[in-house]
């Protein structure tokens, strides 16, 4: 089934409401120029909706399996609703997206649940959900460079995997990158990524905040491009977790998401994805959102408890949720507009509810990473409070891939991590190769 993509356009849009200023998306752009407001990608809906909800479901899913460039992608198998006039030779891809929605079968039954799916988005190429963002924005940056942008480098602050897949998809296109981390936050196993693919790679004194402003200013520079999530490219990419929800479930809406949140780029892209299909008719509800922060740097759920009357940044604290160790959220006010839309709340998590929960949710097959753990205790949270009903159907998005933090998965097997619950700690049993001491072990255990 072939659609003409050329026919539908996307522009720069502020998001102040009432601003109404736009850029052409070939615009080395981050924030409006009038007021200093985020920009997001705004499609021509009139154009969108030329085709049915009906049409535009029957186009996904056949395009679903495809071997052929670009459609292999979970992003590029979008096209139209992500970068409609990109040209096809331009895109930078890893066949990305199309990540399965995990069934937890047994375990949904237990918590007395219709349904507990856990997208897995960190089971793509660079390990985590940040290459379904970063496919678009560098596509959209080597298209530029071949309309001959002046663009030396492109560089970002990162908490880990913003990095390592911005150094993949650079090194894919050819695009020299900088990283700027900040020094000993990230786990060793992210910390390698870009280094890997030669990225010049800055470690900084300093928190993913100060990483941040360190690039902004950078950016600020002729030359150099800024590929954080406050570019609102990356979430055309990052909104694409909704479309493929949704399909999963057979063009079902759930009727919660849980999703952990650091600098909040990830759940406003998520609305926006829900946004878009209900406006153009593929979906007639919206589900319930919650934000899962890590306890120690949740500075949105202290503005959630004032009913978002007045965001505060915060400094963050340590947490084994080192990705989303950030307390002055670029995308806050994107995000609070989605929650409140969507009926949302923000939950939070302790160090031992997360790791509890990581683990626990091991048990039945799964692999978490610690922001994994935040979304997942959130969501028992919910359950316990009633908040999340039973015969709900819940899907929880994993966003990294536990192989990235097998040092907080060891620790926690160590009982290294405090107040944990010992019921999910698993000790290696040393033995000698000795069958019957091997047999006089089995029959304890089994
Ligand atoms: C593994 C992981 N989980 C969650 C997040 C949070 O996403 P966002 O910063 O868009 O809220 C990030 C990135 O910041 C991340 O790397
Ligand atoms: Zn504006």
């Amino acid at each position: 089934m072939s659609v003409a993509t050329s026919k539908f356009t996307a522009e720069f849009r502020c998001t102040h409401e009432g601003c109404g200023a736009t850029y052409p998306l070939g615009e080395i752009i981050y924030t409006c120029k009038k007021d200093g407001e985020l920009l997001e990608v705004s499609h021509d809906m009139e154009k969108l909706s030329s085709r049915s909800g009906a049409d535009w479901k029957e186009l996904f899913d056949a395009r679903i399996g495809s071997y052929r460039f670009p459609f292999n992608s979970g992003i590029w198998s979008k096209r139209e609703w992500v970068l409609p006039e990109i040209e096809t030779q331009n895109i930078v891809s890893s066949g990305e997206g199309n990540t399965h929605l995990y069934d937890t079968g047994r375990f949904a039954k237990e918590l007395g649940l219709d349904g507990l799916f856990v997208k897995q988005c960190g089971v793509s190429h660079t390990g985590s959900f940040k290459d379904l963002g970063m496919t678009v924005l560098v596509s959209q940056v080597n298209q530029m460079i071949a309309d001959g942008k002046d663009i030396k480098a492109v560089a970002c602050a990162s908490t880990g995997d913003t990095s390592a897949a911005l150094a993949s998809y650079a090194a894919k296109a050819g695009i020299p990158s900088v990283i700027f981390l900040p020094a000993n936050k990230v786990s060793a196993a992210q910390l390698i990524q870009p280094v890997s693919n030669g990225s010049l790679v800055l470690a900084l004194d300093t928190d993913f905040d100060g990483c941040m402003n360190i690039v902004k200013q950078v950016t600020e520079k002729q030359g150099i491009y800024l590929a954080n999530s406050m570019n609102s490219l990356r979430i055309e990419g990052q909104k694409t977790i909704a479309i493929e929800i949704v399909q999963q479930l057979g063009w079902e809406v759930p009727d919660w998401i849980v999703i952990p949140g650091g600098n909040l780029g990830n759940v406003s892209a998520l609305g926006k994805g829900f946004e878009m299909m209900f406006d153009l008719g593929l979906i007639d509800r919206l589900p319930r959102i919650c934000l899962a922060q890590a306890k120690n740097a949740s500075p949105l759920y202290d503005a959630f408890l004032r009913d978002y009357s007045d965001f505060k940044p915060v400094t963050a604290n340590k947490t084994l949720a080192s990705a989303i160790q950030i307390g002055d959220p670029v995308s806050v006010k994107k995000a609070i507009k989605i929650l409140k839309k969507f009926n949302g709340v923000v939950e939070i998590a302790s160090e031992a509810e997360l790791s509890d929960a990581a683990h626990r949710a091991d048990r039945y097959g799964l692999y978490n990473c610690p922001h994994t753990g935040v979304a997942l205790a959130a969501t028992f949270k919910l359950i316990e409070a009633g908040t999340i009903r039973k015969k709900d159907k819940v899907v929880v998005i994993s966003t990294a891939h536990g192989l990235k933090f097998t040092e907080f998965k060891v620790q926690y097997h160590n009982s290294q991590i405090p107040e944990t619950d010992s019921r999910y700690i698993n000790k290696i049993v040393e033995c000698d190769a000795n069958i019957s001491k091997v047999l006089e072990i089995l029959d304890k255990r089994l």
